[in-house]
């Protein structure tokens, strides 16, 4: 058996999601556990997380020794889909409503935790005694990580033959703090540099991912050549460029199990891309679960599901709300977020009673019901790592309509292309984003064989995770996996 490869996340679906990070650790773990990887999973064990699940093995008084010592962790031990799921405890830090915020804004101590998160994830594996070959971290709530197995390695044998991925979902989110925070954070002096932990007097956690993990990947081939540049950098493009050829882009898969007009829980009937009329069904249903107007049965509707941020185009949305409205076409906003946001969609619904439907409210089941309902799905983003929607939307057979960034234009083949699945733009503004989507709207009224087709070669697409997990375990290969200890 070859040495275990770990991955440590703030988010693994079900257990715990926000966005596409949840997703993703929901998926790709067990992928690779199907594929013969020894994998395990160990999460923060946040209020409402577990009790569903059969507990294992406990682990009691992990050394921790942050913030101050002689301070302890629990975990405990479950069994999801095969693989090895690990709960660190500490009431304190995460038996709370939220995982990261409340609406007043991110916890004031957010460094603190995730610190102690990512030390008390290696004092688990360190008393779990099987030294592994990689430690996969993911996104700045565990940046840190790869910094401490660099130094741990200096002292203490067991990690002597463990590497590290630090996987970045999303560049714009650091964790960058006070400098004060560097102090007792248990690495030495040393790494208080530019090329260590240090960003402009700051302590930034993603910047230390970034600089000592082995390899670094992220969520799209485009986005990893996009985060090189100022633009979408955010600061991090030097430090990306000079990793060179140890940057690699991952397009993300998508869990056809759960994601899927076959076989999603949600949906009110199933479809296939062989028989369509259960799409029609769930276009009624949502319509009247909406409190929709009813002729809207006849009438195109495009969704939208997202964080309503700016990183969305959410604003861009907006702008073009009234210009939308002119025409008799249906508009669905799910979503939750920034409060102005939250607040205009909620201002577009009495605006537009039937014809605008905004729902500020983070709902698993109605992201199935609105992708299957809608004829066609908005992602009009700034950037977009991966995104993980617009390949829900192609599979439940609603083309997407989305700006040319990143796992976007890694994923939808825009029209006119005799193969596309959906359409793109450019420029990410409101003129630009409304001549797209009345080119659909034109193909909708105007092609309706055509559009059918679209619709078909979209479900067919194939984004599954194999492929991508493959993808993953070579650069595992590349950085030791697989070669037993020397
Ligand atoms: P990001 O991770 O940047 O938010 P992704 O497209 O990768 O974007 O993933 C977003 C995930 O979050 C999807 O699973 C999407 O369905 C889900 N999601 C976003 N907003 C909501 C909401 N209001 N209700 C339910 N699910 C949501
Ligand atoms: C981030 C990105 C999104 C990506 C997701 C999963 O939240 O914003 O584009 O799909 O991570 O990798």
């Amino acid at each position: 058996m070859s040495r275990p490869v770990f991955f440590v996340t703030s988010e693994m679906y079900p257990f715990c999601k926000t966005g596409g990070l949840g997703d993703v650790l929901g998926a790709l773990p067990v992928t690779l556990h199907k594929m013969g990887i020894p994998v395990a999973v160990i999460l923060p064990f946040y209020r409402l997380t577990m009790n569903r699940h059969k507990v294992h093995q406990s682990y009691f008084g992990l050394p921790v020794g942050y913030p101050w010592a002689p301070i302890t962790a629990d975990a405990h031990k479950i069994v999801y889909n095969g693989v090895p799921v690990y709960f660190i405890e500490r009431a304190e830090y995460f038996d709370r409503a939220a995982y990261y915020n409340t609406y007043k804004g991110d916890y004031f101590d957010n460094a603190e935790r995730f610190i102690f998160f990512c030390r008390a994830a290696l004092a688990l594996i360190r008393r779990l005694n099987n030294s592994p070959a990689v430690i996969h971290a993911h996104d700045w709530q565990t940046g840190m990580l790869p910094a401490y197995v660099h130094y741990y390695k200096q002292y203490d044998p067991f990690w002597q033959n463990t590497s590290t991925v630090f996987t970045v979902h999303n560049l714009a989110f650091q964790g960058r703090f006070s400098s004060r925070l560097f102090d007792g954070c248990g690495l030495p002096p040393d790494a208080w540099s530019m090329s260590g932990v240090e960003f402009f007097g700051d302590l930034n956690m993603m910047k230390a991912g970034l600089n000592y993990a082995s390899k670094v990947t992220t969520v799209s081939p485009s986005y990893s050549r996009e985060i090189l540049g100022p633009e979408f950098g955010y600061g991090m493009d030097g430090v990306l460029r000079e990793r060179g050829s140890d940057l690699h882009g991952i397009l993300n898969g998508v869990n056809y199990s759960i994601w899927s007009p076959e076989n999603s829980r949600y949906l009110p009937r199933h479809y296939s891309a062989d028989n369509l009329s259960g799409k029609k069904l769930c276009k009624d249903a949502l319509i009247a679960e909406l409190g929709m107007s009813p002729h809207l049965r006849n009438r195109p509707i495009f969704g939208f599901i997202g964080r309503l941020r700016e990183q969305k185009g959410i604003d861009i949305l907006y702008e073009i709300v009234p210009e939308l409205m002119k025409r008799d076409i249906g508009l669905v906003v799910l979503g939750e977020g920034d409060a102005g946001f939250e607040a205009a969609s909620m201002r577009f619904s009495q605006e537009y009673p039937g014809r605008y439907a905004g729902i500020v409210r983070y709902t698993e089941p109605l992201a199935h019901r609105v992708q299957a309902g809608s004829d066609s799905f908005l992602m009009p983003s700034r950037y977009e790592p991966c995104g993980l929607t617009q390949m829900y939307a192609l599979r439940y057979g609603t083309p997407p309509i989305a700006t040319s960034v990143g796992g976007l234009r890694d994923s939808i083949v825009p029209c006119p292309a005799d193969d596309c699945t959906g359409f793109t733009f450019d420029e990410c503004t409101g003129d630009a984003f409304l001549e797209a989507i009345l080119e659909a709207l034109t193909l909708w009224e105007n092609n309706p064989q055509r559009w059918k087709e679209m619709v078909i070669r979209a479900m067919n697409q194939d984004f599954s995770w194999e492929r991508s997990a493959q993808q993953y375990i070579d650069i595992y290969r590349s950085i030791g996996y697989g070669q037993e200890t020397l």
